[in-house]
């Protein structure tokens, strides 16, 4: 199973509003931005707060405004917690101001460009220092829209040259109303009260929302008993499952169902290292030592960058020598 196959099939993706105006709640940050982007001369923009509420659909949205149907022509899209990240910003921002036109200079033929550099609080303090000279480099072609979780996380020189906005949680009433509406389109059956539990198992954060909806949807019904089985199954359970298949050698399918534990269910890389090595612990290995090393080493290299859906199945592979000579 591949992850293109996974999100065609997500309901996060199927449902990801295309148009400023359809974005939930968030409605000064919305009027904020359409007005800037209605002026020629665009400036760099910071969208920070928690996850699943937003950002990255906004800043799509915003360069389907600008660009149209060719978004993609003028749009460099990068994850800053990707290692070749900084690197590809600084080919692509060099590429850029030989052939892009001055921002509000646009009349046709060559637009500016816009990068969007995802999990900028990832970046180290250095990695940032140098983003911050190409941004100034780049300023006569290029603008950024830089997303990140803490914006206490972001030097200040950065911050001081974008205009900022702090994305928040969904209201109860939002959120709930959202799942309404993608329950009609699907023709799954809905409980209201089951849509009151997933917001309080998530809070506010709508991916996660739209994913345990999906998964109750998968067993049948969006009820009460599934909704807090899918809230259940995203948790803990499911990978003690995946640490014994992975410890069986079982490798293809450990790696299929932590590819569902992350992508549809929503956990995230750390917290599966984190449950893992508990639930390790109480499932008594004979080299509990061994088992402890390597999350460890694994925990490193995620927290240092390197590409968590590698790095997982490296592990997991890892996992598997282990168990064959326990
Ligand atoms: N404000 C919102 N309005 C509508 N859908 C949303 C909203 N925020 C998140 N979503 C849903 O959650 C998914 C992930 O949102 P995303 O913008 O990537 O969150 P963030 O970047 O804040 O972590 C989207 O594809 C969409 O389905
Ligand atoms: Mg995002």
């Amino acid at each position: 199973m591949s992850k293109t196959d996974l999100s065609s099939l997500m309901w996060t993706e199927k449902y990801r509003p295309q148009k400023l105006g359809d974005i939930i709640g968030q409605k000064d940050i919305i009027k904020g931005i359409s007005n800037l982007i209605k002026g020629r001369d665009l400036p760099h923009m910071l969208f920070a707060g928690p996850a699943g509420v937003g950002k990255t659909t906004v800043a799509l949205a915003v360069v389907r405004e600008i660009f149209g149907e060719g978004w993609r022509d003028n749009v460099l899209q990068l994850n800053a917690s990707d290692e070749r990240g900084i690197k590809m910003v600084r080919e692509k921002v060099k590429e850029f101001t030989k052939w892009g036109s001055p921002v509000g200079e646009q009349e046709k033929g060559d637009m500016f460009k816009v990068i969007i550099l995802d999990e900028a609080d990832e970046m180290t303090s250095e990695a940032q220092t140098a983003l911050r000279r190409m941004m100034e480099d780049a300023a006569r072609t290029t603008r950024f829209i830089i997303i990140c979780n803490y914006l206490s996380q972001i030097i200040e020189p950065i911050q001081s040259r974008c205009v900022v906005f702090r994305f928040t949680r969904l209201a109860r009433d939002e959120v709930i109303d959202h799942l309404k509406e993608i329950g009609k389109k699907e023709d799954a059956k809905v409980d209201e009260k089951a849509l009151a539990q997933v917001y309080d198992a998530t809070g506010g954060d709508m991916r996660h929302s739209i994913n345990i909806m999906q998964a109750a949807a998968g067993m049948g019904a969006i009820n009460s008993a599934n909704v807090s089985a899918a809230i259940g199954l995203s948790g803990r359970s499911r990978v003690g499952e995946i640490v014994k298949m992975a410890l069986a050698g079982k490798f293809n399918e450990a790696r299929a169902k932590l590819l569902e534990l992350t992508q549809v269910y929503g956990m995230s890389e750390g917290d599966f290292m984190k449950y893992a090595s508990q639930e390790a612990y109480e499932m008594k290995l004979e080299n509990p030592g061994r088992f402890a090393e390597i999350m460890a080493e694994y925990d490193y290299r995620l927290a240092s960058g390197a590409h968590p859906e590698i790095q997982m199945a490296a592990l997991l592979a890892q996992l598997g020598r282990l168990g064959k000579k326990d």
